[in-house]
Order: C-alpha cells, then structure tokens, then sequence
C-alpha cells in the first residue's frame, strides 16, 4: 500500500498516519519530522530554520532530497505512508516521477478535511513527548504525568495562522492534482480519533 496524507496543520496525520501504519505494517515517512530532526542534530541550513519557523514551506529541492534519500520510498517493498509530502504539485510531479521510474504509483492519496478553528486549537494545544515521538493534545488526548513534553516553535498561534494561509495558498492545488488522477479521497477529520480512523479505514476498503 503506497498512501500519501494531505491535509492542513493540526488535521491529525501524524495521529492518524501512526495507526494505519501499524495495521499495514508499513513505515511512516513525515517530511516535518525529518526537517525538525535535521534541526535538533544542527544539520537544517539557517535560512530552512528560518522558514520552518515563520510558517512558511521549505523549498520542493530540499525536501525531495530528503525524500529521495530515504530507502523506504526508493524500494516500496512493503509501501509506506507519506505524511505532510508531497505539498505542492511540483512535489507531487517529481514522486510521480520517482515510482515510474521503478514501475510503481501512488494507491490512494487520504486528504483529511477539519475547519480552521479546530485546527487552531489541536495544534496550540499539542505536545509531543520528546523520547517516544507519541503526539498528545492537552484537552483531547492528555498526556501522562511522566512524558517529557515538548511544544513545537511553529505552534504558536501567530505561526499556525501563517502555516494555514500557506497551505490554502500552496498545498490546496494538490487536491484537484490527485482528483485528477482518480485516487484523492476525503475524509472528514473532526470527530474522535477513532472515529477518524474507521473513516479512513472505510476509504482504503479496509
Ligand atoms: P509538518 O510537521 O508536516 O506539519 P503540518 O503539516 O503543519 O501538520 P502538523 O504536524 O501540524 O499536524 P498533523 O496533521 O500531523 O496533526 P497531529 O496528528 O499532530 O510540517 C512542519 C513544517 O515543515 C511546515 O510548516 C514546513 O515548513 C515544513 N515542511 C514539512 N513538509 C514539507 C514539504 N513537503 N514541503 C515544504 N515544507 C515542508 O494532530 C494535531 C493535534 O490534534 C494533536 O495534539 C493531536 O493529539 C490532536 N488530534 C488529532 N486528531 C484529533 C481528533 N480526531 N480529535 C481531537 N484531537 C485530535
């Protein structure tokens, strides 16, 4: 199963891309994780700091060299699930790209659909637990007494108004791309997080 995410800040496809993965048995590869790991380890160029922390993407280059680099998606043995990748179209034409030319396409491109001031509170209200990367929500999914929280620099609420404009702007040209195509399906995000999942279960036909 090769499967891609869209969907706007604090949809909830990191949450949710960490249950279809365990039932698929199949990695998931978030493009934000990898910039903000790249981060933490000093090796993400200041001006892709920068970037990252006004809201703004990152340029197509530097994140499909991040993509191109990673095994899981040069061999698609098992599949994998891409989460936050591709954004913008011409991201989405160089994966096209990358699995012709091994023979293989996309199956099913999930874009999850929640109303901006929902997405405002789930994402000022998350924390990440830094030692296992588990995603909490501090009035939906509270976290335990021992995980050593972290709050994302880009969650502030200024930033995630900005990073909402810029997936308006850039990211929903991506929609009619993969309509186009035959293989979008939208799923309605607001619910519990279980309710999400079945929905998304249901349009993979599992
Ligand atoms: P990235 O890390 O990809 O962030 P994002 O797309 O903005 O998405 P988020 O991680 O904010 O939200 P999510 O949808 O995963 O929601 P979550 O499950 O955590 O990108 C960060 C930055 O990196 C970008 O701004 C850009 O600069 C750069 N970048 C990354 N990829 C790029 C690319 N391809 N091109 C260029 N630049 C790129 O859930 C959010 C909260 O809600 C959590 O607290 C969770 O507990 C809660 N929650 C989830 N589901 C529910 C539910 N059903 N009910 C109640 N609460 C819920």
């Amino acid at each position: 199963m090769r499967l891609v995410f869209v969907g706007p800040p604090g949809a909830g496809k990191g949450t949710q891309a960490k249950l279809v993965c365990e039932k698929y048995e199949i990695p998931q590869i978030s493009t934000g994780d990898m910039l903000r790991a790249a981060k933490a380890g000093g090796r993400l160029p200041a001006d892709l700091v920068a970037k990252m922390a006004a809201g703004a993407l990152v340029p197509d280059s530097a994140v499909f060299s991040l993509i191109d680099e990673r095994p899981q998606v040069a061999d698609c043995a098992g599949g994998f699930l891409l989460d936050g990748f591709p954004r913008t179209a011409p991201q989405a034409d160089a994966l096209g790209k990358l699995l012709a030319a091994r023979g293989q396409k996309l199956d099913v491109v999930i874009a999850l659909e929640v109303p901006r001031d929902l997405l405002i509170e789930r994402t000022v209200l998350r924390r990440t637990d830094k030692r296992t990367g588990q995603i909490y929500h501090l009035k939906y999914s509270p976290p335990p007494p021992e995980a050593d929280l972290e709050h994302r620099a880009d969650d502030r609420e200024d930033v995630v108004k900005k990073r909402l404009d810029t997936y308006e702007a850039m990211t929903a040209e991506l929609l009619p791309y993969y309509e186009g195509r035959g293989i979008l399906k939208r799923v309605d995000g607001v619910g519990s997080v279980k309710e999400v999942t079945e929905r998304i279960f249901a349009a993979l036909g599992a």
